[in-house]
């Protein structure tokens, strides 16, 4: 994989820089800004190759559609702030947008491209769509490990029609992670939560053979409790993955790894509601689950403490109100007190894993902490990812 930063002759040159700047946002602010600060090297030098750059992200799931509330605005007011330099958001329908007009009557030399999922033809994979992007600019870089995962236009297309290369950040994880699979001691343990079920649920039958045990926590919790006859009243659930449960349990047998879920919760009448302890026997048609309960937490303690490894990737509740956020953060607590005495190797990944430890301050008590989320989960699959493949 070649790195952009190897490359000599790109001075002045215009760069397609894909980025992964999906951070939470709440009401228009964004709540955690560790992945815009993980870019900063890339940009920063590439500023000083005099390149012009043009930059591509995605925030949250717009699925083809403009959504205001989805708008890079906040994200690339937060990034002019942090590199003093102005940069310039293109709402313009990108089908329209010619290479020599973009940087007219401009002196930066950041451009920002309006959300790419406003346009269906990202996720598509859309061959014409590449070409349009591609030919806005000379090179590519891919600086986006936690989106290379997808096999969307801006980043796996795109390289049919660009010279493309990777970026800093994207080597960083890449190396940390080869090393942790290297070098990773059993008994391993994988928590994996957070609401991206669809993303996640079927990742988890390919990591039972490398793993001891999987716990599994947040929303993706749910799907399991209620395949299991417990009501899960109004929680998040994906639908129709009843088989795949199955098929978890089954393999789970097959190879002496344990899957863990809750045993009780914390619920609330809504999202912004105050927290209440209930066993799973006790959960209410009108209930949403909202945290993993005490004797959750004992269980899960008790696996840490016996476990070498803990690779950790998404919250175990509702951390965005505090009420629901205390499975998450004791979680960390416990993998960070192993780790101090050294008797634990602990990575985190994703966003809102990020997230949590930052609330805590605790993002340097680990012994590595990835960007990626879902592309993290993928990675320790095995699978080669179709972003970090087109690069290869
Ligand atoms: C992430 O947050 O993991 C990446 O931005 C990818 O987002 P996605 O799961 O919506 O593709």
């Amino acid at each position: 994989m070649n790195n952009i930063k190897d490359q000599e002759n790109i001075n002045q040159k215009v760069i397609l820089l894909r980025l992964d700047l999906n951070v939470p946002l709440k009401n228009g602010v964004i709540t955690d800004q560790t992945r815009i600060d993980k870019i900063l090297p890339v940009i920063n030098f590439l500023i000083k190759k005099n390149c012009k750059v043009i930059i591509i992200s995605h925030v949250g799931r717009p699925k083809g559609k403009v959504n205001k509330e989805l708008s890079l605005k906040p994200i690339c007011e937060n990034l002019e702030s942090k590199i003093n330099q102005k940069i310039k958001l293109i709402n313009e329908d990108i089908f329209k947008i010619k290479k020599d007009k973009l940087f007219e009557n401009f002196d930066g030399q950041i451009i920002f491209l309006e959300n790419i999922r406003f346009y269906e033809e990202e996720e598509k994979n859309d061959k014409n769509f590449s070409k349009q992007l591609a030919s806005l600019a000379d090179l590519y870089v891919n600086d986006a490990f936690s989106c290379s995962h997808r096999a969307h236009a801006s980043i796996s297309k795109i390289t049919e029609f660009l010279p493309s290369f990777a970026g800093l950040q994207l080597e960083t994880e890449i190396n940390a992670l080869k090393k942790v699979t290297s070098e990773i001691k059993r008994p391993i343990t994988c928590i994996i939560g957070g609401s991206k079920i669809s993303t996640k649920i079927n990742l988890i039958k390919n990591l039972i053979p490398k793993f001891d045990n999987i716990i599994v926590v947040g929303g993706m919790a749910n799907n399991i409790l209620s395949y299991k006859g417990n009501s899960i009243g109004k929680s998040v659930k994906e639908e129709n993955c009843e088989k795949e449960i199955e098929n978890i349990f089954k393999t789970s047998n097959d190879h002496s790894c344990s899957i863990i879920y809750p045993k009780d919760v914390k619920i609330g009448k809504s999202m912004d509601d105050e927290s209440q302890i209930k066993d799973l026997a006790e959960v209410s048609a009108d209930d949403f689950i909202l945290d993993i309960g005490p004797k959750t937490l004992k269980k899960i303690e008790d696996i840490i403490e016996n476990s070498k490894t803990v690779l950790w990737n998404g919250p175990a509740g509702y951390f965005e109100n505090p009420n629901f956020a205390l499975g998450s953060y004791e979680i960390a607590k416990m993998i960070i007190k192993k780790n101090k005495d050294n008797s634990i190797y602990s990575v985190a990944g994703g966003g809102d894993t990020i997230a949590v430890l930052n609330q805590i301050n605790a993002i340097n008590d680990f012994n590595f902490v990835s960007t990626a989320g879902g592309a993290f989960l993928e990675y320790l699959e095995g699978k080669e990812l179709p972003g970090i493949k087109v690069l290869n």
